[in-house]
């Protein structure tokens, strides 16, 4: 792997680091010596993870409990990081909604858009200023294999994560010329704790293999620097070219809403809390 510390800096700022594909950017950023900014709401998930990866590696990283749903929370971390040495910032956490969108809350659908948009734009725009001004940074948003088409039953979801992917892929172009590497992940189904407790939806009921978490953090390190968006894992390239390039719009969301129908439940749809 290339020397992300050298070329970008001392320390990562990784968001939804306290499980799933967070935790794995942690891990694997750690592991090439950059410290990680821990950022997530479960303070003694961080705390713990802090600890191991210092173990582990020597790296100087640090917790930060924080709700990036609350009211001036991207400030707040911009402020809890400033005089640090930041060179990469991952713009991961969020979580996996589903059900038909006129029965979930309102207020839930919002904090979707909100944590899934909002959140990385601000992101985006504090680190990426501030990248472009010193001539070198990098910036990961992390979409989804689904955000080349409208998908029933994910329905905001799938249009945040596509708003991710057109905003990822248009800054990597504006910020190329200035040092700044700007990169969109595309996971598919990917073995975390989000996946296993959505909301509104049985991923047990839907076929194809799920990914580890750590591939979908190698496929996006691994890419940086070189292209503005990467989809790990074949069956995705599959998914995304199909949707892109070769079924229409209405196909592919006729597709969509045919293989998630069978896999809805029942239950009450609350969007997931911290703990
Ligand atoms: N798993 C998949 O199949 C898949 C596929 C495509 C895209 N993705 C995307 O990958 C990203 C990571 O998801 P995952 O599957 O790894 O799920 P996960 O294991 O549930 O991780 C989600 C992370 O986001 C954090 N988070 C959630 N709400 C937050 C808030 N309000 N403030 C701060 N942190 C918050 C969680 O930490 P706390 O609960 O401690 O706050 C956790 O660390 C998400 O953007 C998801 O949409 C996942």
């Amino acid at each position: 792997m290339k020397d992300l510390r050298t070329q970008y800096g001392q320390y990562a700022v990784v968001t939804g680091a306290s499980s799933g594909i967070g935790e794995q950017f942690a891990r694997r950023l750690a592991a090439a010596g950059v410290n990680v900014v821990l950022v997530a709401r479960r303070e003694e998930r961080l705390e713990a993870l802090a600890a191991e990866l210092s173990r582990l590696h020597g790296t100087a990283n640090i917790p930060l409990a924080l709700d990036l749903l609350a009211p001036g929370a991207v400030d707040d971390l911009w402020q809890r990081v400033a005089g640090l040495d930041v060179g990469i910032v991952v713009a991961n956490a969020g979580f996996y909604f589903a059900g038909p969108l006129t029965a979930n809350p309102l207020a839930d659908e919002l904090d979707v858009l909100t944590l899934h948009t909002a959140v990385p734009l601000r992101m985006a725009h504090r680190f990426g200023r501030a990248f472009a001004a010193r001539g070198r940074g990098a910036i990961v948003l992390v979409s989804s294999s689904i955000a080349a088409s409208a998908v029933p039953y994910e329905a905001n979801y799938a249009a945040a994560k596509s708003y991710v992917l057109s905003l990822g892929q248009a800054l990597h172009h504006e910020l190329k010329g200035d040092g700044v590497d700007v990169l969109v992940v595309s996971p598919g189904q990917t073995q975390t704790e989000g996946l296993d407790s959505a909301p509104g939806i049985d991923f047990s009921r839907l076929s194809g293999a799920k990914m580890p978490p750590a591939r979908v953090a190698d496929a996006a390190l691994a890419g940086l620097g070189r292209r503005a968006h990467v989809v790990p894992g074949a069956m995705n390239v599959l998914t995304d070219v199909l949707t892109k390039y070769v079924l229409p719009r209405r196909l592919s969301a006729r597709m969509y809403a045919a293989i998630l129908r069978p896999a809805l439940t029942a239950e009450p749809r609350n969007a997931p809390s911290a703990g």
